[in-house]
């Protein structure tokens, strides 16, 4: 436990760029104890209407803030958090209950996420389209620009409490719109931290405000007309509810998956089994992008069957405060339990546990499921735990149907050597993301990131989402000497 944060601490939440406290506290736990690690101010109604109102006010000088000063601060946060990187690993491992190892890794993350905004806003220019291609425009021309849409309000999960964060804060500084959090409850010191960096820049008043407010007052900001750009990364059933309760609203969505990795008979089996075994149970499977339904080719199916085994049953599981450890809790025993149940219920439906089945408080083993039944919740729907389906198949048309069995779509791998299935998996996969020789886990901070069907709308990655949080703009020149 070495390194905890100071659990008597209450964090103050940001309020317009300022710290602030407000009438009440959001105790934060460790998943893997349950031991208090420190807690949140929660502002009061009337603050949170000032932070909506300060947001609202700045926005046009959030918009008119040159590229320099954007960049500049961006490039300070990105600075500030490889400075304090041990120390907000320390926090995430303490609120979150990943391993430091994979806390570690999303501060990292995190850091480039600014990185690469700071470098994008520096490149955030129009273009000039010429309009005398038309002889009714001749001496004509549009200077093409994207404007922000306006403050966005961002609902941030707990599986990656900073990074997911930075996915939100960091674009949205880069196009100058101001952003108002609202931090996942029982992961919300990780934003707050961010906020105490954020309010080192030289950003304007109203710029940005961390509110960790209850779920239930999140309505009232969804609602709020003040705030045109709601993105939410979490649950589908309240992502699709947000975009319901605000249809004129640009709501960005980055929901769940039930994502699969396709192993085919010329991969490197060893490569596929590490990688597959690693990342399905990576964050205790608490990542959208988790390997959830693995599909192997007959041909090497009992080859590969007990590579993967070997991995899975090889992983450290247990306290997240250890070097070594790779599979820690989940977020809460609650979300164990129901891991637990979906488990059993597809036992009794015929499947067969290969590896791992059993929990202990708020951590379930890694575990293997083969025979598998269509409707079992661990086939079908998401599982946000430390679980794999295996199913053998035998052609390419049967593994690319089964991929795209399902209502999510985020992103896919496939395990193989073959250029042509590369281009055939990317041509006929229906997800945002296909990934080849690797894990459908894989993401790079920089790329665009979400899905199709269930699994949302719009894309993150620092240049996609400043495209998603701005519109293009025309201004006609006319009377010119081309
Ligand atoms: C997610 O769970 O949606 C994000 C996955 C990642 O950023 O790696």
């Amino acid at each position: 436990m070495d390194g905890m944060p100071d659990a008597t601490q209450v964090s103050s939440f940001w309020l317009a760029g300022r710290p602030a406290t407000g009438d009440g506290r959001i105790v934060v736990t460790h998943p893997y104890d349950g031991r208090v690690v420190g807690a949140a101010a929660v502002p009061t109604q009337a603050q949170v209407e000032e932070a909506v109102a300060a947001a609202h006010a700045v926005r046009a000088q959030a918009a008119a803030l040159p590229l320099h000063v954007r960049a500049e601060a961006l490039a300070h946060v990105a600075r500030r958090l490889g400075e304090r990187a041990e120390e907000l690993a320390r926090l995430i491992t303490a609120e979150n209950g990943k391993p430091l190892m994979w806390a570690r890794a999303e501060v990292a993350r995190a850091t480039s996420t600014f990185r690469f905004a700071a470098e994008e806003a520096r490149r955030w220019s129009g273009h000039v389209q010429r309009l005398d291609t038309d002889p009714g425009a001749v001496g004509r021309m549009a200077y093409i620009s994207r404007v922000p849409r306006g403050p966005v309000l961002a609902i941030t999960p707990f599986n990656f409490p900073l990074n997911l964060v930075a996915h939100k804060v960091a674009p949205a500084v880069a196009v100058g719109a101001p952003v108002v959090v609202k931090p996942a409850p029982k992961t919300p010191l990780s934003a707050l931290a961010l906020g105490e960096i954020l309010a080192e820049t030289e950003l304007p008043e109203g710029m940005f405000s961390v509110l960790p407010v209850p779920n239930e007052r999140a309505a009232a900001l969804v609602d709020d007309p003040r705030l045109p750009v709601v993105s939410f990364t979490g649950s589908g059933p309240v992502g699709w509810a947000i975009r319901e309760q605000a249809p004129r609203k640009h709501v960005t969505l980055e929901l769940g998956g039930n994502a699969a990795a396709v192993v085919c008979a010329d991969a490197d089996l060893d490569h596929a089994a590490a990688r597959v075994g690693l990342f399905a149970n990576y964050q205790a499977g608490q990542s959208c992008i988790a390997v959830q339904r693995v599909l192997v080719e007959r041909a090497v199916y009992e080859e590969f069957v007990p590579r993967l085994i070997e991995t899975v049953e090889g992983l450290v599981t247990g306290d997240p405060w250890q070097e070594t450890t790779q599979v820690g809790p989940l977020i809460s025993e609650e979300a164990a339990q129901r891991v637990q149940d979906w488990v059993e219920r597809a036992v009794r439906g015929g499947a067969k546990v290969l590896a791992g089945g059993v929990r202990d408080g708020a951590t379930f083993a890694p575990t293997v499921l083969a025979e598998v039944p269509d409707a079992a919740e661990v086939w079908c729907e998401e599982v946000f735990g430390p679980v794999l389906a295996l199913r053998p198949f035998d052609t390419l048309e049967e593994a690319f149907a089964l991929v795209n069995a399902s209502r999510y779509g985020l992103q896919a791998g496939v395990f193989t050597r073959s250029l042509q299935v590369a281009f055939r998996a990317n041509r006929e996969l229906e997800v945002g993301g296909v990934i080849i020789g690797d894990v459908p886990s894989y993401r790079a901070d920089q790329m665009p990131y979400g899905g199709v069907k269930e699994s949302g709308v719009g894309r993150e990655g620092l240049r996609s989402a400043m495209e998603d949080l701005t519109y293009e703009k025309v201004l006609v020149l006319t009377g010119l000497d081309l």
